[in-house]
């Protein structure tokens, strides 16, 4: 079976008009059409940059120099409008309330779906589809600055995934929430990436929650992207993780460590319950 590409960034360079350096210097990175891709990099290195590109605000709505092609579903985004491109590409911001616009939950997931032209037939099911999802469908007529942290984020997807665009990306979606929140947009991600219907790309510091969702991990350093595995192959080398400022997950790095000193042989976890099956594995080993 051919893989279609949903993403593929081709030689990409691209500078901010007022800046010197450039934010990312000849990238090349490939994302199949319904994977889920997690993003991680120190702060700085260029992640949202990389985004914006795969969004096409990059050029579209920035000013800068750009060399190289990225093309969402075969298309160069350059060359794409940006209407098209809002309903291909979702963009959800680590900050919530920055996308807010309405007085109530639900006028501000109707607000997107307006914007890129749903038939009227077709709205109701749509915000009862993305707010169930999220979790948020009891919501609707609150006003989305009267929530918590957790909740806005959620009203913040649910907008986005009403559009049902076919790559959704999430920059940064548990940065500014608590444990809770976090655990539900994990929730969310596993219960679209379980859909299969769309491309997953997950900008994430926090990878304890993500790793074990990616069919590949992406990581950018300094303007470039270094590596791109599958998560148990990337969170291996803790060495070179260790020197590009990334964290493993800390089951991982614990599993590592054994295998270094010859203590398990099997595959690394990624998760903690992952972690406590080798672990008991382990034992039983020893014991028999
Ligand atoms: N609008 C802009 N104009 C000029 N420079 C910018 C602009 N936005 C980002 N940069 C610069 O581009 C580089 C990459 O920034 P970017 O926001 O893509 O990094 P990031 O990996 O998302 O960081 P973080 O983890 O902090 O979100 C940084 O040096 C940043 O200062
Ligand atoms: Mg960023």
């Amino acid at each position: 079976m051919t893989v279609r590409w949903a993403v593929e960034v081709e030689d990409f360079s691209w500078r901010y008009q007022q800046a010197r350096e450039f934010a990312l210097r000849d990238v090349n990175l490939k994302i199949p059409e319904g994977s889920f891709t997690l993003v991680v990099g120190p702060n700085e290195s260029g992640k949202t940059t990389l985004m914006l590109a795969i969004k096409g605000l990059i050029p579209h709505s920035l000013p800068g120099t750009l060399r190289g092609t990225v093309r969402v579903f075969g298309q160069p985004v350059e060359h794409t409008s940006a209407p098209v491109l809002a309903k291909r590409v979702g963009y959800v911001f680590g900050d919530p309330e920055a996308q807010f616009t309405a007085l109530t939950v639900e006028e501000e997931i109707l607000f997107g779906l307006e914007n890129i032209g749903v038939p009227e037939e077709e709205i109701g099911e749509r915000i009862r589809w993305a707010s169930e999802l999220t979790m948020v469908a009891d919501l609707l007529d609150k006003p989305p600055y009267d929530i918590s942290g957790g909740q806005k984020q959620r009203v913040a997807i649910a907008s986005v995934l009403a559009m049902r665009p076919d790559i959704l990306i999430l920059d940064e979606p548990t940065s500014m929430i608590d444990p809770l929140g976090k655990d539900q947009v994990v929730q969310i991600c596993a219960e679209l990436k379980a859909t299969g219907s769309m491309t997953i790309i997950v900008v994430e510091h926090n990878v304890e929650a993500f790793a074990h969702l990616a069919d590949q991990v992406v990581l950018v350093y300094r303007g470039q992207v270094v590596r791109v595995a599958p998560p148990r192959e990337f969170f291996e080398d803790l060495e070179f993780l260790a020197q590009h400022d990334v964290s493993p997950p800390q089951v991982t790095t614990l599993f590592a460590l054994l295998r270094e000193r010859g203590l398990y042989n099997g595959a690394l976890p990624l998760t903690d319950d992952e972690g406590i099956a080798a672990g008991w594995q382990l034992l039983a080993g020893e014991g028999s």
